[in-house]
């Protein structure tokens, strides 16, 4: 068997750091170096120690760069990629304004294949190697991009929207529809090399109660899919649910009437959850996707983070961008706003903790931390190469090489995620092959 190494700073997370102390959840390897079989974590440890027992194994060398598992983004939509950065609505607005005739676009086959390189090309080029997707309604538009993925051997995590009322004509389905449409895709897509599929109702107000039925048949006859949906974002939306569910406890109660909330389901935004409705989500071990460029950018409100990761009762969490709604595809970018966020709320967010929220955290919350998330020996080997020098204001603010101890990391990785985006990514690899390469450019 062909082996390959990587020689690099490198840093992953064995444990959550909200609940365990830094030196029991962050492995740091000031100069180490990756083994990788087949595409695999073959060996992991300090040049060192591994540099005689692998002498004779191509090794590529990455000095002053930080070796990390590749970016997880818990949720962002593929049709919205044109419409980032819309100005001057909130949610319920600006769905209708800017997001409803955008993803009309996508009805058209042709169209959606000219526009999916484009989103994979940005999520590579910062970092990103796996997503929760939400496609549009059309099937079109899943086929393209999990046609995409496959090309580039990515694991990915997409769905058809359902959606099948307070919707224009040309974006709606119906009950029956939505379920033909989406089994279909599970049967030709899910598991599919490294693809997996999301049963994924737009939100509450998009679907009745009769495709709210189906998203749950479509759970039971295929229980390894997950739910991907929107919960809680805004006020408006909340006070909408309640005149559209009038017999329901509150938002998320419409989705637990339905079956939706599992250990499967992920959840974007939780804005405005009441304590009840945290308690419900820790109880039933779904996820939460924090999406804070999203939530400040629509008005939305400050996610709370501390009741989110309260130890009495813990609820999975990821970082994701809500692209369109969110304004970067970074997820750098992503965890210096989420560090804003919890400022405003007088909470705190440790570089340690974002970034665990951007691998293994999101891993964890979608139950693939067997496979990606981090460098635990036989996971896939998508990784991403950090460059704390890549502006010539971040070279001045990080002048020191890489430190060899961890608590002297957090200096210099907060200045990275608070100041780096895409240009901060040398380069990204996805199974062992390079994906992108910042000096090289795009489509490799
Ligand atoms: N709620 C329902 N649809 C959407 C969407 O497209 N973006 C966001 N941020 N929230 C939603
Ligand atoms: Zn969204």
């Amino acid at each position: 068997m062909t082996l390959k190494a990587f020689r690099s700073a490198i840093l992953d997370f064995v444990d959550d750091p909200f609940y365990r102390s830094e030196l029991e959840s962050v492995r740091y390897i000031p100069d180490g170096l990756l083994v990788l079989e087949q595409g695999k974590v073959k060996d992991l440890g300090s040049y060192q120690q591994l540099a005689a027992k692998y002498a004779g194994v191509a090794t590529k060398s990455y000095p002053n760069h930080l070796l990390l598992p590749g970016f997880i983004d818990l949720h962002l939509h593929f049709p919205q990629t044109e419409i980032i950065a819309a100005y001057g609505e909130q949610l319920l607005e600006w769905l209708e304004k800017y997001v409803f005739p955008t993803e009309r676009k996508f009805a058209d086959k042709a169209y959606c294949e000219q526009v999916a390189p484009i989103f994979i090309d940005e999520l590579l080029r910062n970092g990103t190697t796996t997503a929760v997707v939400l496609a549009a309604v059309f099937p079109e538009s899943v086929e393209a991009l999990f046609t995409e993925c496959q090309r580039r051997n990515l694991r990915m995590i997409a769905g058809k929207v359902m959606m099948d009322r307070n919707a224009p004509d040309f974006l709606s389905d119906t009950a029956e529809s939505s379920y033909r449409d989406s089994k279909a895709l599970i049967q030709k897509w899910h598991h599919q090399d490294r693809l997996l599929y999301a049963v994924t109702p737009r939100f509450a107000p998009t679907s009745t109660p009769a495709q709210l039925a189906i998203a749950q048949q479509l759970l039971k006859e295929f229980p390894d899919t997950y739910l991907h949906t929107h919960l809680s974002e805004n006020m408006k939306e909340v006070a909408w649910v309640q005149e559209l569910f009038p017999d329901s406890q509150g938002y998320l109660d419409v989705y637990d009437q339905y079956g939706l909330v599992g250990e499967r389901s992920i959840f974007a935004h939780c804005v405005q959850l009441t304590e009840s409705e945290f308690s419900r989500l820790a109880e039933a071990q779904s996820a939460i996707a924090f999406c804070p460029t999203s939530n400040t950018f629509l008005g939305s409100g400050l996610f709370n983070l501390e009741r989110a990761t309260a130890p009495q009762s813990p609820i999975k969490l990821g970082l994701a961008t809500d692209v369109g709604g969110g304004t970067s595809f970074s997820m750098l970018q992503t965890a210096s706003e989420a560090y804003k966020v919890t400022q405003l709320r007088h909470q705190n967010l440790s570089p340690f903790q974002a970034l665990f929220l951007a691998t293994l955290g999101g891993a964890r919350a979608l139950q693939l931390d067997d496979k990606i998330g981090n460098f635990d020996l036989g996971k896939e080997a998508d990784f991403v190469l950090l460059d704390p020098r890549s502006t010539p204001i971040m070279a001045l603010r990080n002048q020191q090489a890489l430190p060899d101890d961890l608590e002297a990391l957090s200096d210099p990785l907060f200045s990275l995620m608070m100041m780096g985006d895409d240009r901060a990514v040398r380069a990204t690899y996805i199974m062992g092959e390079l994906a992108y390469d910042r000096e090289a450019g795009l489509g490799i």
